[in-house]
C-alpha cells in the first residue's frame, strides 16, 4: 500500500485505509488506549491503538519513544466533537491502527526538536540532524529553495546563462584571507578557493557571453559575525554594455519578485544615496532608513562659539555634528553614558548633551553657548520639547561613525523602528581606495577591478583618496545585501589601478596576467553585482543569524561542530602533499566553543 503524508489526512479520508511512515512526535497512554502523534514533512496526525482489539499492534508499539520511525496502517475515523483539536491541521480525524512496525529507533534525545529551544547552540550544531527537524529550520530551508528557484527563473527569463566557475583556482582579492588547498602534483603550489567568481565572470564577458548568473559558493577566511560565514552563497551576476541603471533595475525587479513571498513589498525604484551623503547623514555606508534621525552638521553654527572644544575641532579641520533622539530628554544618566560609550568605541573623544525641557534648552556645559547658538542648533536638529540631542566634535569621519552607531543603538532602545517597515536603498559612488593604516598603503574599497569615476580619473595618481568609483551596494534595513561595480575593461587603465594599489607591473602580470591578456582582446564594457543569498533569506525568514538559513553552518571560529571540521590529517596524506607541520596549535580555538557562537 502506498504511503500517505501524515499532514494530508483529512475528513474526506474518513472510512479509508491509509499507510503512514513517519516519526513519533508525541506518545500518550490513556485508559488502555495509546495515542501517538506522527510527523513527517507534510505535517502531523494522531493515530490510536486499541490494545483490547489489536494486542499485536500494541505490543509492536509498546517500546516506542519520541523520534522513533514507524510504519503503520489503519482506518481514518472522525474524532468525536469533544476530541477535535483545532490547533492541528488534521485535528478532526485520527487513524485507528491495525498494523504497526518499528522501522528505526532513537536514542533519548539531547534536546526537544519541537517548541522552545532547550539546548545551547553548541549542542544544537553538534546534533544538526536533529535540530534540522525543527519546523523553523525546515521552513527556512524550504524558503531558501523557493527563493533560489525564483531567482534562477528571473534571470533565465531575461536571457542570462548559468555558468559554473572553478572552485580550485587562484586567489581573487575581495579583501579577506584565502582558504588554500595544497596540490599533490605540484608541491609548494596551492590553489585558492574563490572569494568570489569575480575574474571568471569578467572573462565570460570578454568571451562574449553577455549575461551571466550563478548561484556561487564563495570562501573567505575573515572575522565571522551573525551575517558572515566562511563559506556563503552569492547570486553572482555580470552583464556586458551595462549602465548602473540597467543593473539597478535588474535587482529591483528581482527583489520585487522574491520579497512578496514573505509579504514584503519593496517599493521600486529604490532611493539612491551617494556614499558621501550616506556617511554625512547617517554615519554609515549601510544606512538603516526605516527611521529618520538624521545626523545634522553644526560646524557652521558652532565653529566660532566660545566653547573651546568646538572651536578647536573646527580649527583642526574637523566638524561638530549632532543627532536628535526624540523624547529622550528624561533618559537616565546611565542610559546617556551607554550612548556616550558607543560613541567613544567609534573614536569620539566624548559626547555632549543638549536637552529641550519645557521649552528651555539646557546644554551640558553651562554658560559657553549663547541662547541664540543653542536655538539655531536645536532648530537644525529639529528638536521638539522633550528631545535630547547628542553632540560630537572631531574629525568628520569619526564624528559621523560615532553618531551613526549611536543612531542605531538608540533607535533600537527607544523602539523607533517600525516592525513592518522595510527600507531598501542603493549606496553609490563609493571611494575607489581607502588608506590601510596596517600596511601603510591604499587598498581597494570594493576590489581592484572597479572603474574609477571618469570625473576623478585625473587624480588617480596625485590624490588617490579623492577618487570615486563606479561602485554600489544595495542595502536593506541597514544590512548590506549586495554589492557590485562597473569594471575596468581597458588593460592600460587596469595597470594604472594596480599601480595606485602599489601592485607593480611585474606582480600584476604574475597574479592577474590572464585578466590583463583578456582585456587586450576586445573586452566589452561590463559590470555586475553579487547578492548575498544567505543574507537575503535571513531577512526574509526574519532570522537573526545566517546560520539559521544554512543547512550546515560553521561557528564563528569556522568550525563545523557536527563533522568536527577542520580536522588533523594522516602523516601519509601530508607527506604526499609535501607538507610538514611546524605548529599544530589552534590559536583561535582557545576557550570554550560556546564563545564562538556569540553575535
Ligand atoms: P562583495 O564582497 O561585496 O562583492 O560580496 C557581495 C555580497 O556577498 C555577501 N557576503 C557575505 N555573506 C555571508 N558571509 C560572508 N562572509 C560574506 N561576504 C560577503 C554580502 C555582500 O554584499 N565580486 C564582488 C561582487 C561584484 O563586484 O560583482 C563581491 O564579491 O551580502
Amino acid at each position: 500500500m502506498k504511503r500517505r503524508g501524515t499532514g494530508t489526512i483529512a475528513v474526506e479520508d474518513v472510512g479509508s485505509r491509509v499507510r503512514l511512515q513517519a516519526w513519533v512526535r508525541r506518545r500518550r497512554d490513556l485508559g488502555g488506549l495509546i495515542f501517538l502523534q506522527l510527523r513527517d514533512n507534510s505535517g502531523v496526525v494522531q493515530v490510536v491503538v486499541r490494545p483490547d482489539e489489536q494486542p499485536e499492534v500494541a505490543e509492536s508499539l509498546d517500546a516506542v519513544r519520541l523520534e522513533w520511525v514507524v510504519d503503520v496502517e489503519g482506518v481514518v475515523e472522525r474524532r468525536s466533537p469533544e476530541n477535535i483539536n483545532p490547533e492541528m491541521e488534521t485535528g478532526e480525524v485520527e487513524v485507528i491502527l491495525d498494523r504497526a512496525e518499528v522501522l528505526s529507533r532513537s536514542d533519548p534525545l539531547p534536546f526537544a526538536v519541537e517548541g522552545e529551544v532547550d539546548a545551547t547552540e553548541e549542542t544544537r550544531l553538534r546534533y544538526r540532524f536533529l535540530d534540522l527537524r525543527r519546523s523553523e529550520l525546515q521552513s527556512n530551508l524550504r524558503l531558501r529553495h523557493r527563493v533560489t528557484m525564483e531567482i534562477l527563473k528571473h534571470f533565465d527569463e531575461r536571457g542570462f546563462v548559468n555558468v559554473e566557475t572553478p572552485i580550485l583556482t587562484r586567489s581573487t582579492p575581495e579583501g579577506a584571507r584565502d582558504y588554500l588547498v595544497p596540490s599533490r602534483v605540484h608541491h609548494g603550489s596551492l590553489y585558492a578557493l574563490p572569494q568570489s567568481p569575480q575574474l571568471f565572470k569578467q572573462i565570460l564577458m570578454v568571451a562574449g557571453l553577455d549575461r551571466y548568473v550563478q548561484i556561487a559558493r564563495c570562501f573567505r577566511d575573515e572575522d565571522l559575525r551573525a551575517d558572515r560565514q566562511p563559506e556563503f552563497t552569492q547570486v553572482d551576476v555580470e552583464i556586458s554594455f551595462p549602465t548602473e541603471d540597467d543593473i539597478f533595475e535588474l535587482i529591483e525587479s528581482l527583489f520585487a519578485r522574491i520579497f512578496p513571498i514573505v509579504g514584503i513589498d519593496p517599493e521600486v525604484p529604490f532611493p539612491r544615496l551617494t556614499h558621501e551623503e550616506a556617511i554625512r547623514r547617517f554615519g554609515t555606508d549601510r544606512p538603516d532608513l526605516r527611521f529618520e534621525m538624521e545626523i545634522g552638521d553644526l560646524t557652521d553654527l558652532l565653529a566660532e562659539s566660545d566653547f573651546r572644544a568646538f572651536r578647536k575641532a573646527a580649527e583642526d579641520g574637523g566638524v561638530i555634528r549632532g543627532i536628535n533622539l526624540p523624547s529622550a530628554a528624561k533618559s537616565s544618566r546611565r542610559q546617556i553614558d551607554e550612548w556616550a560609550q558607543v560613541a567613544r568605541a567609534h573614536g569620539a573623544a566624548g559626547v555632549l548633551t543638549l536637552k529641550r525641557i519645557e521649552g528651555e534648552l539646557e546644554f551640558q556645559v553651562k554658560g559657553v553657548l549663547s541662547r541664540e547658538e543653542l536655538r539655531t542648533v536645536a532648530d537644525r536638529l529639529h528638536m521638539a520639547d522633550g528631545d535630547l540631542a547628542l553632540l560630537v566634535a572631531g574629525p568628520g569621519g569619526v564624528a559621523s561613525a560615532a553618531l551613526g552607531s549611536v543612531r542605531l543603538k538608540a533607535a533600537h532602545q527607544l523602539d523607533l523602528i517600525p516592525a513592518d517597515r522595510h527600507a531598501f536603498v542603493w549606496v553609490t559612488e563609493f571611494p575607489l581606495l581607502e588608506w590601510d593604516e596596517g600596511s601603510q598603503r591604499w587598498s581597494a574599497c570594493h576590489h581592484p577591478f572597479t572603474t574609477p569615476d571618469p570625473r576623478d580619473l585625473d587624480r588617480l595618481e596625485t590624490d588617490p583618496g579623492s577618487v570615486r568609483a563606479r561602485a554600489y551596494d544595495v542595502v536593506m534595513n541597514g544590512i548590506e545585501l549586495g554589492g557590485g561595480s562597473i569594471r575596468i575593461h581597458d588593460a592600460d587603465l587596469q595597470q594604472r589601478a594596480f599601480a595606485a594599489l602599489g601592485i607593480g607591473a611585474e606582480e600584476a602580470r604574475s597574479r592577474f596576467g590572464f585578466l590583463l591578456d583578456a582585456l587586450r582582446f576586445g573586452a566589452p564594457p561590463h559590470g555586475g553585482v553579487a547578492l548575498g543569498l544567505d543574507r537575503i533569506v535571513m531577512v526574509m525568514a526574519g532570522a537573526s543569524s545566517i546560520r539559521d538559513v544554512i543547512a550546515f553552518p560553521k561557528t564563528t571560529s569556522a568550525t563545523c561542530l557536527m563533522t568536527a571540521a577542520p580536522s588533523p590529517v594522516d602523516e601519509a596524506q601530508l607527506s604526499e602533499l609535501g607538507i610538514a607541520l611546524t605548529d599544530t596549535g589552534h590559536p583561535e580555538d582557545e576557550g570554550e566553543v560556546g564563545k564562538d557562537l556569540e553575535s
